[in-house]
């Protein structure tokens, strides 16, 4: 497959599609508050700067480097580095089955928002045990249908399937134009109407008061480094994916430093518009924001519901907050989806609409048989909670070392890097990746593994941990080896990629400029 010439523009919005996601707008608001308030972003700066943006940065060299999906980017970059890229597709896999739920949940709930369905004082019991019936974990897994989780759960997987069947230009491409653009303007309307509310400088003052105690907690620091791979899409394949499409003369770094800022922006804004309507819920309970701030899942789907029952153009404030949220949902979902079409296609060698039919289709199927029955949110709490410790951070762990200290690639990403760009990284980008980003995470990878073997995860029982947790995390790993060792098809282009050569041709040779012909350089190599 010829790779795609992605304008900078292009990619810069679908990058920032790709980063602004669920995560920031559903996750980061909790895990802020929870990890100290104001205080957290101090570990939260820490991690984007000593983490989140070297490793955007080491995706967006090895991509544009190395010109493939996450498998063959590795493989060109060593044979045997191939099985990294296909943890990070399996990643992906399990990521887009549960991912399309909470889109397909917001986008029922901006629906309840406009009609005011869950009637006022009930949004709790309304949301765990009318819309998703949840059953007890301690009965067994229920295979009993909730249809109104079903239906548009079939609806998202149907739109996602034809944005990404219509291609990298005119499917993501096109949806990311028109999606992101109306994103923040439905965010920032949202976020000044949530200011508006009475008892909001009360929910800002509990999110930005810092909590300097929390700062000698291990678990914050694990917290906001486990937070910034997931927000910034880094380290599961999506940006190695998205560079290999940018034209060969692009400003890589300057591209990185507008998708972080922007990734990070929309994070503390999201911050700043759910704490201003929760210090309005606190304040209408007679109570402290401590009192109404609930866990992740509860905080959008419980909360908002109440601000939306008792504020005063509540519907607006419900059907903004959920709509970004679709909006947001779906333009990080293809980009996960991408990952796997894109891995396929250099494989197989198959053309775009079949590959991402026979992908998408069995995860469609997959992702509704699970998460549309009464047992949606255990398996949905447990394998998100897996997949990011265990799946991304390890993954992360590994290929920093691979990269830096078996492969010693370091030195041609960097000089990658700098070939174009505005900002030049230097020895302190190598020291980032190479020494401070596997020290931190294998510290964290231990002590996750330690709480995590020391009590069950959410108090879950053994054989759902056992399955949907520790299972799944050694499928993963298993899996990816296991796919590396699969044959590249004769059909696939891969290995003879014109777009490739042309690409290495320009890195590799210097072009005499009198003549317009290419003089070899010694030592160049595919
Ligand atoms: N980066 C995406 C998110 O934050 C996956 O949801």
């Amino acid at each position: 497959m010829c790779r795609h010439n992605l304008p900078k523009y292009v990619f810069i919005l679908a990058a920032i599609g790709s980063a602004v996601g669920l995560g920031n707008i559903w996750r980061f608001p909790y895990v802020a508050y929870e990890g100290g308030g104001g205080a957290f972003l101090i570990p939260y700066l820490c991690a984007l700067l000593t983490a989140g943006i070297p490793l955007l940065f080491l995706d967006y060299a090895i991509g544009h480097r190395f010109r493939g999906s996450a498998p063959l980017a590795f493989r060109r970059m060593h044979r045997a580095a191939e099985p990294l890229g296909w943890w990070q597709v399996l990643i992906c896999v399990v990521i887009a089955v549960y991912y399309a739920v909470i889109v397909a949940w917001a986008a029922m709930y901006t629906w309840f928002s406009a009609r005011l369905t869950w009637g006022a004082g009930n949004e709790n019991d309304f949301f765990f045990t009318d819309f998703l019936q949840m059953g007890d974990p301690a009965d067994g897994l229920s295979g009993t249908f909730v249809p109104q989780v079903g239906v548009p759960l079939g609806v998202v997987w149907f739109v996602v399937i034809v944005i990404m069947a219509l291609g990298v230009k005119r499917g993501i491409g096109a949806a990311n134009m028109i999606l992101m653009p109306l994103l923040t303007v439905m965010f920032v309307i949202l976020v000044v109407q949530a200011l508006f509310l009475p008892g909001a400088l009360d929910g800002l003052d509990a999110f930005f008061a810092p909590n300097w105690d929390a700062l000698a907690n291990p678990a914050v620091w694990a917290s906001a480094y486990g937070h910034i791979f997931f927000s910034l899409s880094v380290a599961f394949g999506i940006m190695v994916t998205y560079s290999s499409y940018l034209k060969r003369k692009t400003d890589l770094t300057g591209s990185g430093l507008v998708v972080a800022f922007a990734n990070s922006s929309f994070e503390i804004l999201a911050g700043i518009g759910v704490f201003a309507a929760l210090g309005f819920m606190a304040q209408a309970a007679q109570t402290d924001v401590a009192g109404v701030a609930t866990s992740g899942i509860g905080l959008a789907f419980v909360a908002f519901p109440t601000i939306v029952s008792q504020a005063t153009g509540g519907s607006i404030i419900g059907v903004l907050f959920f709509g970004a949220l679709v909006f947001a949902g779906i333009t990080s979902m293809i980009s996960i989806l991408e990952v796997i079409v894109s891995a396929l296609q250099d494989k197989l060698g198959w053309r775009r609409l079949n590959t991402t039919l026979v992908v998408s289709i069995p995860f469609a199927i997959i992702s509704m048989a699970l998460f549309s029955t009464t047992s949606a949110l255990v398996v949905l709490d447990t394998t998100d909670a897996f997949v990011n410790s265990f799946g991304i951070m390890a993954v992360a762990f590994v290929t920093v070392v691979v990269v830096s200290w078996v492969l010693f690639k370091l030195p041609t990403l960097q000089e990658h890097l700098n070939r174009r760009s505005s900002l030049r990284i230097g020895m302190i980008w190598r020291l980032l990746v190479s020494m401070l980003a596997p020290l931190i995470l294998g510290y964290l990878l231990f002590s996750e593994f330690q709480t995590k073997l020391a009590e069950p995860y959410g108090g879950y029982p053994g054989w759902l941990l056992g399955v949907f947790g520790w299972g799944m995390v050694a499928l993963l790993v298993v899996g990816g080896v296991l796919l590396s060792l699969l044959p590249w098809s004769n059909k696939s282009h891969a290995k003879d990629d014109p777009g490739y050569d042309e690409f290495l041709v320009d890195e590799a040779y210097e072009p005499d400029t009198e003549t317009g012909s290419v003089r070899v350089q010694k030592g160049a190599q595919r």
